[in-house]
């Protein structure tokens, strides 16, 4: 168990560094906006974390790497202590990129050197923790690439990540529904593998009839409502919404951009890892919120006649249980059930207790997994969730409909 954990954690560390290699110094340390990190704040703070929560607690005689990164590289946890302020995380100009390399690989090999004690010795606490570092840091690669593409994307010059061409996309098949009878369900983590707390206790869930798009909504649809005045009529939004378009001036999807040269006005491109690219119709619509996923629904339901909605996480989950295309790998779905414990939810024990549980208000729930979700890591009863105005994630819809 230990070192098939210690070969995870090896690899799971290199490709954290990996992610962050085509960047500058400059690129790693600068903050866009106060909900994306620095890329060098990112891979201090998961190693905060390892440092924090497996070896204060595990690692015989521990001493902290720097006594200063307690503060620096705390998230949100209460429980530890103080925090820098989350705003102001690209103000940290030192520790440089080096020294945080540095203390990755110093807190790598005192996690490998408690990983090697003999077996038994480690309690199968420490084990559980190095596990939910590993997660932890998996979430972080995701959130490393969306803080990258927003901070490039702030970039007049529109400079790449990658540099490598987006992949060629087939051909979208036309929209087709998936019927579901009603019924009780059951979701949640079923047991067996790692799963977070906020996935548990499984529980039984009432559905009544409904169907669901086989496929993702796609940039070529999203352009219909686009072209349509969809962002300029206020019966397809929410009261919230449309306060939040009018206030934030929102037009399209984030890093969608229309050509201002010559070409036809609805020629768009949209700003990606591989650069700014044409709309490819076909691929699924990414980095819209909540409130705009919503208003196409209610857009689409009006000119179609059909009772159309976002799903609920538990129509998602049954379905993707069932073999659900695109569940994973595209993009995350936002559905319209709000983030709360299920029935009986128990925070874990300790400081890992603050890392869900807390965030149940005014969140909502999004499923399945993106592009940028590291491989390994989706999970059928994986609840993501963001505020309804998110839209720096690789965030995206598939489409509901009452009845079968
Ligand atoms: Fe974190």
């Amino acid at each position: 168990m230990a070192s098939v954990l210690a070969d995870r954690l090896a690899r799971v560390r290199a490709h954290t560094v990996a992610l962050a290699a085509p960047l500058t110094e400059a690129d790693a340390q600068v903050q866009s906006m106060p909900d994306a990190s620095p890329a060098k704040w990112h891979l201090a703070h998961v190693t905060w974390f390892f440092e924090t929560m497996v070896l204060e607690r595990f690692e015989p005689g521990f001493q902290p790497h720097h006594p200063a990164f307690r503060v620096l590289f705390n998230s949100y946890y209460q429980g530890v202590g103080d925090q820098h302020p989350r705003p102001q995380r690209g103000l940290i100009t030192r520790p440089g990129l080096a020294e945080v390399l540095a203390y990755r690989s110093a807190v790598d090999a005192r996690l490998q050197a408690l990983l090697d004690a003999p077996p038994g010795r480690l309690p199968a606490e420490a084990l559980a923790l190095v596990e939910l570092g590993l997660q932890h840091e998996q979430q972080h690669q995701e959130l490393l690439l969306t803080d990258v593409l927003h901070l490039l994307s702030c970039n007049p010059l529109s400079p790449a990540y990658d540099a490598e061409p987006p992949a060629a996309t087939e051909t979208a098949a036309p929209l087709s529904w998936l019927a579901f009878d009603g019924g009780l369900v059951d979701i949640g983590h079923s047991g067996g593998g790692f799963a977070f707390d906020n996935e548990s206790p499984r529980h039984r869930a009432w559905l009544a009839p409904h169907a669901l798009a086989q496929r993702l909504s796609t940039q070529g649809e999203w352009l219909a409502f686009v072209a349509d005045g969809g962002y300029r009529d206020p019966r397809w939004w929410l009261s919230a919404a449309w306060e939040w378009l009018r206030a934030e001036r929102i037009e399209a999807p984030l890093h969608w951009r229309r050509s201002e040269a010559d070409g036809p006005p609805q020629a768009w491109q949209t700003y990606t890892l591989n650069g700014l690219v044409a709309l490819d119709p076909h691929r699924p619509v990414v980095h819209i919120s909540l409130y705009e996923a919503d208003a196409y629904a209610r857009w689409l339901a009006a000119q179609t006649g059909q009772p159309l909605r976002l799903p609920t996480e538990a129509e998602w989950e049954r379905a993707a249980a069932a073999g659900l295309p695109q569940a994973f790998g595209h993009a995350w779905q936002w559905t319209n059930s709000a983030y709360l414990p299920y029935p009986g939810f128990q925070p874990w024990a300790g400081a890992v207790g603050e890392y869900n549980g807390k965030f149940m208000m005014n969140q909502m729930v999004l499923r399945g997994g993106s592009l940028a979700t590291p491989y390994g890591h989706s999970r059928i009863s994986y609840r993501n969730f963001f505020p309804p105005s998110t839209r720096w994630q690789f965030s995206g819809l598939r489409l509901a409909r009452d009845g079968g």
